[in-house]
């Protein structure tokens, strides 16, 4: 069966390597039909590349030939990638990809599109990179109402953090070691800010709970605030800093879903997700909590899922998939800093004395070299617009989430 990949850059190429590398296990799993990778799309020369045959720079050789029915879309971003598997769906070939902004963004449409051309739109590489969790999620946990789900869902925030926890690396150090090693995205704002992670928590909120959530509907904040200082405060708590997606079902009308920087205790299966592993922990009322661990990030890893949708195209090449979910609302994401309770991780100039008259009971942290007019804390449960008023006018120096995953 001829495909085409559109996009050559880590993950394409990376798909490309697996399809050949891998052609006899992947014939026998098609049901006996070999894949063949008729057509590359990009618009960069790779002079030195073996699939010169292959290459093209304009989309319609793949739209308009009729042998190509499966297109792994690996460009990333909203446009072009839009428009082209809009195209490639409403001519019924199906497509696959690992372009979690565009699914963000754009899901429902491609979804739709994807209805009416009786094709299929695959996206497990979208989140989690290699690790199965659209499928997990939407069939082998279908007998269960989602409570929640946290996760930590991306690999280049995971991989600093590690660093900074374990070898006292700074940030920028250990960003360019990410980007080194292709983790990051091309521009790594989206990886340190968050925004990565938002479009993946975008991705399993509308997977979990059937109504499409959009990025501008989820606050995401990123590591950029992160220092060494906090990292040891968490540390004498027996914690750690993890950047988590966080999702909550509040009912039928309503959720909440964030990102951002949060302590996690040592007891909790996210604590020990290092490196650039991900890990998405998934709450049911039924199973309890279940939860999924491996490589976020990567050529290799992430093509592994590409092609895994490839060929269970190949093996539904007449017959739909069902994946998806319907549209959504402007209220359907909460106000969480109004609506949601949780301790926090405070670090503040101040007394012990002025913290406990603001806040009352706290625990308070300590690290090596605590200058005497800085302190560290974990509230109780509040929300975190209390917190803020209780806090009004002190010279606070960071805040973090504390969570019961
Ligand atoms: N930049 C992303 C990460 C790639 O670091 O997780 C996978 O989505």
């Amino acid at each position: 069966m001829k495909v085409a990949v559109m996009g050559y850059g880590t993950v394409g190429s990376g798909v490309v390597e697996v399809i050949e590398s891998h052609s006899e296990i992947i014939a026998k799993r098609t049901g006996g039909e070999p894949l063949e990778v008729k057509y590359i799309l990009d618009l960069r020369d790779f002079p030195d590349d073996p699939h010169q045959n292959a290459f093209t720079k304009d989309f319609n050789d793949i739209l308009n030939d009729p042998e190509v029915k499966i297109v792994a879309e690996t460009m990333g971003g909203v446009n072009p990638a839009f428009d082209f598997t809009m195209k490639l769906l409403g001519a019924g070939k199906s497509v696959v990809t690992s372009n979690k902004e565009l699914v963000a963004q754009k899901g429902l449409e491609l979804l739709e599109q994807a209805e009416k051309s009786n094709a299929n739109y695959l996206f497990e590489a979208s989140v989690g990179g290699g690790i199965p969790i659209i499928r997990p999620m939407t069939q082998c946990l279908a007998a269960n109402n989602i409570e929640g789900v946290a996760g930590i869902l991306n690999g280049t925030t995971n991989f600093i953090l590690t660093k900074m926890i374990e070898e006292n690396m700074s940030f920028e150090a250990a960003l360019k070691l990410a980007q080194d090693n292709g983790y990051a995205e091309k521009d790594p704002t989206a990886d340190i800010e968050g925004h990565d992670a938002c479009r993946k928590v975008c991705i399993l909120a509308s997977l979990a709970f059937g109504k499409h959530v959009y990025p501008n509907q989820v606050e995401a904040e990123g590591i950029t605030n992160i220092t060494l200082e906090d990292v040891a405060y968490i540390h004498s708590a027996n914690g750690v800093i993890k950047l988590l997606g966080q999702i909550k079902y509040i009912n039928e009308n309503k959720i909440a879903a964030f990102v951002s920087p949060a302590v996690v205790y040592n007891g909790s299966q996210l604590a020990s997700v290092r490196d650039v592993f991900n890990a998405i922990l998934v709450r049911g009322d039924a199973v309890g909590d279940v939860c999924f661990y491996g490589r976020g990030a990567g050529k290799l890893p992430t093509a592994s899922a590409v092609v895994a949708d490839i060929v269970d195209c190949a093996k539904h090449i007449f017959r739909k998939k069902i994946f998806g979910w319907g549209a959504g609302d402007e209220d359907y994401v909460v106000d969480y800093k109004a609506e949601l309770e949780m301790p926090f991780y405070v670090r503040a100039k101040m007394s012990q004395a002025e913290a406990k008259a603001r806040l009352g009971v706290v625990k308070f942290l300590s690290r090596t070299g605590q200058p005497s007019d800085e302190v560290a804390f974990i509230t109780d449960n509040l929300t975190e617009n209390e917190l803020n008023s209780k806090l009004s006018g002190a010279n606070v120096l960071n805040i973090i989430k504390v969570t019961n995953y």
